[in-house]
């Protein structure tokens, strides 16, 4: 069974989507990660992001394993290094790769080959993963999401002004809602829910009958 959780950034979908395939007994899948690991090589070996041709290669060169919340990158750790704003940063370009993002969704699907995943992030309900059988939109305010964001970077011990927070996040919302292939955008058969106000808890809560009532 697959099950997609797709949205913007600071929607809560990373922490939820976890939870979720615990209680579930269900792989987690971070395709986030896979984009910030790509970046993450970017940025160690100074690769140009605009010679887009040699970042194809270079990120169909790289082995990327995700899985029990770390992510390895050619059999190094890089787990502590992805989330950060530099990477989130860097990442865009990358992200807006059609090659790039052809590449890791067939690495998507040959992981979700055969087992049940919980898969999050902004494309797995329209693209990687059109026959999903639970599609989930999860959505907050714009000041809600930079909010948690915020609080998240200060307690990763980043300095950073809310304002910049959310500045970043409106240029990361219009590119992503811009960008050619891969969009984010609910599927037609998705189930939108608004994260505001409610915990972590609550949201996981409402997902899991969601998803046993469609197992059913
Ligand atoms: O969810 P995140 O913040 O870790 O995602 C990092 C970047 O990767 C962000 O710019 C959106 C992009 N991304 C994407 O384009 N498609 C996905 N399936 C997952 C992430």
């Amino acid at each position: 069974m697959i099950v997609t959780i797709d949205g913007p950034a600071g929607a809560g979908k990373s922490s939820v989507a976890k939870m979720l395939a615990k209680r579930l007994g269900f792989r987690f899948l971070d395709t986030g990660a896979m984009y910030r690991a790509i970046a993450w090589a970017v940025r160690r070996d100074r690769l140009p992001t605009d010679d887009v041709e040699r970042l194809e290669g270079v990120a169909r060169g790289l082995q990327i394993q995700v899985g029990d919340g770390r992510v390895l990158l050619n059999g190094e750790d890089i787990t502590n290094k992805i989330r950060n704003s530099e990477i989130t940063a860097l990442v865009k370009p990358i992200a807006d790769h059609p090659g790039i993002r052809r590449h890791l969704i067939d690495l998507q699907r040959r992981i979700a080959d055969g087992i049940s995943v919980v898969t999050e992030g902004r494309d797995q309900g329209t693209i990687a993963f059109p026959h999903a059988d639970c599609k989930i939109f999860l959505t907050a305010s714009p000041d809600e999401r930079a909010r948690r964001r915020h609080a998240d970077l200060l307690g990763k011990g980043e300095e950073i002004d809310l304002r910049e927070v959310l500045q970043q996040q409106t240029e990361r919302d219009e590119r992503d809602s811009a960008r050619e292939f891969g969009r984010l955008e609910p599927a037609v058969d998705a189930v939108s829910i608004c994260t505001d106000g409610l915990s972590i808890e609550q949201v996981v809560n409402r997902l899991e009958r969601l998803v046993r009532e469609r197992m059913a």
